[in-house]
């Protein structure tokens, strides 16, 4: 079965039981700059599972983009991935326990033939947080599992939560019994030696975490999780994704090109260049921060394993093109996207071949100091430092250090990248736990400002002015707006008095849920239409404004306070950002 059938019969099943299929989310989660990229289903529900009401109802069902990049280093095996796929479906307060694990099982055994002795369950023990989950086993037996096919393990590997803080719960693990031998006696889906294969999660959450104490949120939810490549490449019998459609005709087209052969660069080159395109058909753009840097890092180690591989870097387009055509009808948004992937993945290694060359200058420079200084090795701390600097890979380093007769103390480098390493996880892990956690007063009343922003450039430049991304902190919130010149004083003036007499005017901002063709036809206003479901929410204030929007935002204007434009410059060609706070 290929991928998008597998994609289509989860939908439809869902569909069939009363779910509503939603759209995904973006990569790049709107109006949340504290998270980088959206890394799982529920991520762009969390308002719902705390007990908002989703206007689709309380049973729905997607596939999501996702994209985790805490392994990027790990891609080159036989299985991780930046860039994935999730399925997913929701209760928000609906059915339980039960009804999932009964349709989870009936879609795995009938849907996609999965011979039932080939499942085996996990599910959790109980600790002083919250009970043993018997219920659960209870319903796997009662679905078909046999209980020595259930096993019980704790947090570690029962209970799920993004980052710190959030809703969480105990989770019931489905796994798939590749049919490998045991490694040992006690070989159990826990263990990582390739026998079982875990393939959906999921998780029943009723609680919420807070500075480590977990309390009950207001409604009862399930959240699922089945990793589309996974599934794929276990139902075809496949050993890795790379093997199935999804990859396979760009890993033999860069085996043809290549004239040193290496599977784990190749791998890289497919799973690097797919997450790039993903993450630019989203809009990312690659800078030296946040997302942007990640994309950096994406696309320049995709070029470096090119150069690896010793293929002639003017077939990039060929192989974009190849990569984009294989993936379009799952993802419409690459082929629209087309030149634009192709144009900003091009740049960014046109960008590295400079900064390799400029490294190999550095390089130079270092080895004749040490040279006069008669040492012949190049120690951790410079090759790092070529890296750090220079973008200039260790691997490079050490092949340049053997041509010159010299030795790279890779091991230290190692040592000084894993510390650096740390400290850039320890960053992202905090940027997800904030994303979940900081829907504070602060960054909703920004939030409000960006409808204002927005309604006021449109009456001042004019009706042609559209959002084109946004980005909030508690601190300030950043506006891009499409627009061919630059502001003049006036225009920043005449904004910002609008906005800050709208707030003086107090007005109320109301929601209110409709079809998304009729919010269209009130004349709403949406930044991407194609990512909406049927049923929206649209939020109005006053007479001056009127988005579809998620929310949440605040009740009234008043609540704002005086509006300044800290900032107005270039985003892109024919966008301009607005950086604004709030005082
Ligand atoms: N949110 C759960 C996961 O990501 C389903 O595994």
């Amino acid at each position: 079965m290929k991928a998008i059938e597998i994609r289509n019969k989860y939908l439809n099943f869902f569909k069939n039981h009363g779910h509503k299929i939603i759209p995904s989310a973006p990569l790049i989660p709107e109006n949340d700059p504290s998270v980088l990229f959206t890394t799982a289903g529920m991520q762009p529900l969390v308002p719902y599972l705390l007990g908002q009401k989703h206007p689709e109802g309380t049973r729905l069902t997607d596939y999501q983009k996702c994209l985790r990049t805490n392994d990027i280093d790990e891609v080159g095996d036989n299985r991780h991935l930046t860039y994935f796929e999730m399925l997913g479906n929701w209760s928000l307060g609906d059915y339980f326990k039960e009804e999932s694990i009964k349709m989870s099982y009936e879609f795995l055994t009938k849907e996609l033939g999965i011979p039932a002795e080939k499942i085996s369950v996990t599910c959790f023990a109980g600790d002083e947080d919250c009970p043993r989950d018997e219920v659960t086993a209870s319903c796997w037996e009662k679905a078909g599992i046999p209980k020595e096919r259930i096993y019980f393990y704790g947090k570690d590997d029962n209970w799920w939560i993004a980052g710190e803080e959030g809703p969480c719960g105990p989770d019931t693990e489905m796994f798939y019994d590749t049919g490998k031998p045991k490694c040992s006696d006690d070989c159990q889906p826990s263990c990582d030696c390739g026998k079982y294969v875990e393939i959906w999660n999921n998780v029943f959450m009723e609680y919420y975490k807070k500075d480590g104490k977990y309390t009950k949120l207001v409604q009862r939810n399930v959240d699922t999780g089945l990793g589309l490549e996974r599934m794929t490449m276990l139902l075809q019998g496949k050993e890795t994704p790379f093997d199935t459609e999804l990859f396979s005709p760009v890993m033999d087209k860069l085996k043809e090109l290549a004239k040193e052969d290496d599977i784990a660069s190749r791998r890289i080159v497919a799973e690097h260049m797919r997450s790039s395109m993903m993450v630019i058909a989203d809009g990312g753009r690659p800078s030296n921060i946040d997302r942007g840097y990640i994309l950096r890092r994406l696309i320049r180690r995709m070029t470096r394993h090119l150069n690896k591989l010793q293929i002639d870097l003017e077939k990039l387009p060929e192989l974009i093109d190849l990569n984009i055509d294989i993936l379009k009808e799952m993802y419409p948004e690459l082929d629209s996207h087309r030149l634009e992937i192709k144009d900003v993945i091009i740049n960014e290694k046109d960008k590295f071949m400079k900064t390799l060359n400029h490294g190999e200058r550095e390089f130079n420079k270092v080895i004749n100091r040490l040279k006069n200084q008669g040492i012949n090795v190049i120690d951790g701390k410079t090759i790092f430092n070529l890296y750090e600097t220079y973008g200039f890979p260790p691997e490079v380093t050490k092949d340049l250090a053997q041509e010159n007769g010299f030795k790279a103390d890779l091991s230290k480098f190692d040592e000084l990248f894993k510390e650096h390493q740390d400290k850039s996880r320890m960053g992202s892990d905090q940027k997800f736990k904030g994303g979940l956690a900081e829907q504070n007063e602060k960054t909703i009343a920004y939030h409000t400002a960006t409808h204002l922003l927005n309604a006021a450039l449109k009456k001042v430049i004019g009706p042609n002015s559209h959002q084109r991304g946004s980005n909030i902190t508690t601190e300030r919130m950043r506006f891009d707006f499409n627009c061919d010149h630059k502001l003049t004083d006036e225009e920043k003036k005449k904004v910002e008095d609008l906005v800050n007499e709208w707030i003086k005017e107090d007005l109320p901002i109301t929601v209110e849920t409709m079809k998304k063709e009729d919010a269209l036809k009130s004349g709403a206003e949406c930044m991407f239409i194609e990512k909406y479901p049927d049923e929206v929410t649209v939020y109005t204030i006053g007479n001056v404004s009127k988005e579809l929007c998620g929310g949440p935002h605040v009740k009234h204007t008043g609540e704002l306070g005086h509006f300044k434009i800290a900032k107005e410059e270039a985003s892109s060609q024919g966008v301009r950002r607005i950086k604004a706070i709030l005082e």
